[in-house]
């Protein structure tokens, strides 16, 4: 009954036409102040803004656009008190240029991270959608501050961030707003093949950024379990030349005695789906075999550690799958980047919605604190918080990928809200034994332009997780809740295996932007073609 209606309310999402602006690269033009469009965006860095002693610009670019606007641009920037700092902007419509307004957008000090050319591009077409633009060009006040083997990065970045802020996620509005943005010119930061490239991968990434977006953002109401594994299986058959899926169903995990997994699944009106996608380069030998694990849990209530009280943010907990959806956006770039040398088994610890039955008592099938089930690899675990439900369904999912043979694991999860408090909302915790893999993922996540820091593995920790009556339990106490959710991990992995966690509760959604982040895509894109050959 309660499916029926669930299933009538899909009639309201929209289908979602996405059309990302058209980018285009342009030498630097003597007469930027001729370029004809909507809207001019100069990203300047703190030091650009410096004046001479008559309040006059140093830097060459800002003097010249200001000569033209006679003192206007110096003037406004001045009353707004405008200093570069990230974050700032400022768009003027002023007469006198070929543009119809000019925006001066903050790059703080300018240091060249791909974080700061991105948001130069999210601010940009922030901008475009309030001024309702069509075209816009974005250039930086002193190019020539960037070394030349970092503009084709700094380049995609501005692209990239220019792409994602024109996406708006509006399936779920009754009178949705379609974007103004249709056309970006990158102007002075280079031209040709090389460069087009570049903006290739970096449009294959965000089309996984976007898929990452819906689908943590589709509520649980929509994205039914059943739905996550539809749409594991439609990226599959569109790039059926590379993926392919299987997914395993309630049968199939009870033959893989996944009792961990099917622990959480058996308080849900949902069958279970345990997704498997495979990727595998088109031709030539495999060097590399890798996983990414992601937890998908459509909707985490808590079970009978229901989640009340202020904070505990029940109304936000469509976005436990945000794992599964970071690793399934991966998949779809993939799909269409195509790596040589490299094999990639993900999984989706999904989906799963619990518990729907909560309230019937009489027929309620889900675990009950104190329960002692057991894994796939047959360790026990005594379930002292049903709340604690993500490391239960990971734990079969890490037991499945090492049996695949794979050499190296990185598992994706919103886990705790213990990571949040440690490390706020932009930034997520990753936790390996393995110097290499930090060192290796960390990397791609600053060429990704996402944040990570590395937690301790505290082994000392685990006295707290054992159990007079199994091997453990599945909750320490509250103190380094997510070191002991990832020492929790650990009990899972082949010791053969090289494995890294990332705790993603913080950053998967932006309560600034009322959305979805797509976190996490970037980096593992980054990650696997560093795996590549
Ligand atoms: N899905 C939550 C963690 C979470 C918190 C995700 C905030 C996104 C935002 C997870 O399943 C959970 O409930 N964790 C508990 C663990 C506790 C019972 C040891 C938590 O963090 O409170
Ligand atoms: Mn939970
Ligand atoms: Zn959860």
């Amino acid at each position: 009954m309660a499916h029926s209606i669930a299933r009538a309310t899909l009639g309201l999402t929209q289908p979602n036409k996405i059309d990302p602006p058209k980018i285009s690269f342009a030498a630097k033009d003597a007469d930027l102040v001729e370029w004809k469009g909507d809207l001019l965006a100069v990203g300047v860095t703190e030091k650009d803004l410096v004046r001479d002693d008559n309040s006059k610009f140093k830097n060459l670019l800002l003097q010249k656009l200001d000569s033209k606007l006679q003192g206007l641009l110096s003037e406004a920037s001045a009353e707004e008190e405008f200093t570069g700092k990230t974050g700032q902007s400022t768009v003027l419509r002023l007469p006198g240029l070929g543009a119809k307004r000019v925006g001066l957008i903050g790059l703080g000090s300018g240091a060249s991270a791909t974080s700061t050319y991105r948001s130069l591009g999210e601010a940009t077409a922030a901008a475009a959608k309030s001024a309702r633009s069509t075209s816009v060009a974005i250039t930086l006040a002193s190019p020539e501050g960037i070394p030349a083997e970092l503009k084709l990065t700094t380049a995609s970045a501005i692209a990239s961030g220019a792409v994602l802020g024109t996406f708006d996620d509006i399936r779920f509005k009754s009178e949705p707003k379609q974007a103004t943005l249709k056309s970006v010119d990158i102007i002075g930061l280079g031209t040709g093949p090389e460069i087009e490239k570049k903006l290739k991968y970096a449009g294959d990434v965000c089309s996984g950024v976007i898929l990452g977006k819906q689908l943590v953002n589709a509520p649980a109401n929509v994205l039914t379990p059943g739905v996550l594994a539809g749409e594991a299986e439609k990226i599959a058959s569109e790039y059926s030349d590379v993926l392919s899926a299987k997914i395993l169903n309630l049968e199939q995990c009870i033959e893989l005695k996944m009792g961990s997994y099917l622990g959480v699944a058996a308080a849900s009106n949902n069958p279970p789906h345990f997704i498997h996608l495979c990727y595998k380069p088109p031709n030539g030998e495999v060097k590399n075999k890798l996983a990414l694990v992601g937890k998908g849990l459509t909707f985490d209530s808590g079970g009978y550690n229901i989640k009340t009280g202020p904070g505990c943010s029940i109304e936000l907990m469509k976005v436990d799958m945000g794992g599964a959806a970071a690793v399934l956006g991966a998949a779809k770039a993939l799909g269409q980047i195509k790596p040589a040398g490299v094999e990639v088994d993900i999984f989706l610890s999904g989906g799963m919605c619990w518990p729907a039955s909560l309230y019937e008592q009489g027929s309620y099938q889900g675990m009950r604190p104190g329960d002692i089930i057991t894994a796939s690899n047959g360790k026990t675990i005594e379930v002292n918080n049903t709340d604690a439900e993500g490391r239960l369904t990971l734990a079969d999912a890490l037991v499945y990928a090492c049996n695949q043979g794979v050499e190296k694991i990185v598992d994706l999860a919103t886990l705790t809200g213990a990571c949040v408090v440690a490390l706020g909302p932009s930034i997520a915790g990753v936790f390996t034994p393995s110097d290499e893999l930090a060192k290796e993922v960390v990397g791609a996540s600053e060429a990704g332009g996402e944040k990570l820091w590395r937690m301790p593995l505290e082994e000392s920790y685990w006295e707290s997780m054992k159990s007079g009556v199994a091997d453990m339990v599945n909750t320490g106490g509250r103190q380094g809740g997510s070191i002991t959710a990832a020492l929790f991990l650990k009990q899972f992995v082949d010791e053969k295996v090289q494995w890294m966690h990332i705790d993603m509760a913080g950053p998967v959604y932006s309560d600034k932007k009322k959305g979805a982040t797509g976190f996490g895509i970037s980096t593992l894109v980054e990650w696997v073609l560093k795996n590549s050959s």
